[in-house]
């Protein structure tokens, strides 16, 4: 969820920021004014609450349950960017019996950002349970690094088998018409078909609400939403003139569901909000062609990238733990299982769910 390369480096969270300081002072939990102030002591719904008086909590009252304009997160450039490894010994070492329904043997995936982070470790499963695999991305190089690593893994983990995975590696800008299109047509030339989407190019930012460039909200809703958008139809296009099924999976976010605190985000909230009822919306539409569209929302999950952001930045990072059910931070390998369950035909009569990998984060 974290964007490289944009105008702001390292986290330098929670008071360590060059804006002027807002001034604080004590609020009750609604902001909401009231419309007049009246004596309600004898009024017998309210003798009858349990609620706390106001100000009762003290200076914590309202603390975490806001975003914050002087948290600021600040992103490494993008020749700073931390590459992500294959994940070892997690995906494979096969021959452990499981369902045959989840094998994506015989199958062609295409995963868009799938060079770095969770489009990359969600590569990995897809390729272990048997599928071809085409990485797109806007960063060719690493995408053709981690295609090779992928495969080298895979023999790792599956000793003497012969029959080795196709991994090839493609350039993208998601967020641009021609660029997807010239992709999609690369992918065909190379693996004659395609049965799967993956949606996992994205980036987050964080700037207050007020203060955003609007050049950059719309860079933002480009890429997350565009390109998830530009992406989805044009496989669901190839399906459609091949008359074969197939099943896509975007990648939203719990931001989708819930607002973050502390660190304001309002345009990757609705751009993630976007994509969860873009799956939804299509689901309903390509039913009818046996089209299957469901969203996975992950939590904050633990990539190279937000890894170094929180090793710098401990205050930020104990205070979403301290916002997460399970107590940590998911990992990329917590969507391998999920990812693979929605491409496969184990979810067969599943199309427009939302599956939230997210540590219980949005149930609070
Ligand atoms: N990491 C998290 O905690 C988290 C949580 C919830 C959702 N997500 C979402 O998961 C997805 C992947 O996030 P990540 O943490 O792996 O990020 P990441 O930055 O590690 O990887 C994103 C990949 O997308 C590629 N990309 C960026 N812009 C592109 C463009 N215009 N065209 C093609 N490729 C492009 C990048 O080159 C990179 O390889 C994003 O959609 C993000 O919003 C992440």
């Amino acid at each position: 969820m974290f964007r490289p390369a944009i105008l702001r480096q390292a986290v330098k969270a929670l008071g360590q920021s060059t804006r002027p300081a807002a001034p604080r002072f004590l609020r009750p939990l609604s902001a909401t004014a009231p419309r007049f102030q009246k004596d309600d002591s004898d009024d017998p719904l309210i003798k009858a609450t349990t609620r706390a008086p106001e100000g009762a909590a003290g200076e914590s009252e309202g603390k975490y349950a806001r975003t914050d304009e002087n948290v600021v997160i600040e992103y490494p450039d993008d020749e700073n960017m931390p590459p992500s490894p294959v994940v070892q010994g997690r995906g494979g070492m096969h021959f452990k019996r499981t369902l045959a329904q989840f094998s994506l043997e015989n199958r062609v995936t295409l995963v868009t950002g799938g060079a770095r982070g969770l489009g990359l470790v969600m590569a990995q499963g897809i390729v272990a349970s048997g599928s071809n695999l085409a990485i797109v991305d806007l960063n060719r190089d690493e995408a053709g690094e981690s295609a090779q690593k992928l495969v080298d893994q895979f023999q790792k983990e599956n000793p003497g088998l012969e029959d080795l995975p196709k991994v090839t590696a493609h350039y993208a800008d998601v967020s641009n018409p021609d660029s997807v299109n010239n992709a999609l047509s690369e992918v065909l030339a190379n693996h004659g078909r395609i049965d799967h989407l993956v949606t996992s190019a994205g980036f987050t930012e964080n700037f207050d609400a007020i203060s955003y460039p609007h050049d950059r909200i719309q860079k933002l809703w480009g890429v997350n939403v565009d390109g998830t958008y530009l992406f989805a139809t044009g496989v669901a296009k190839h399906l459609m003139e091949r008359k074969a099924p197939g099943s896509i999976v975007m990648i939203g976010s719990m931001s989708g569901a819930i607002v973050n605190v502390p660190q304001p985000q309002a345009p990757y909230n609705a751009a993630k909000a976007a994509i969860r009822h873009l799956a939804s919306s299509f689901a309903v539409e390509w039913a009818v062609h046996d089209i299957r569209v469901n969203c996975i929302s992950p939590g904050y999950m633990l990539t190279a990238l937000t890894r170094k952001i929180l090793d710098e930045n401990p205050e930020l990072r104990d205070k979403w733990i301290s916002l997460i059910p399970t107590g940590k931070m998911g990992v990329p390998e917590d969507l391998m299982g999920a990812v693979t369950f929605l491409l496969s035909d184990a979810s067969k009569y599943i199309t427009g769910a939302d599956l939230r990998v997210d540590g219980g984060y949005t149930l609070t």
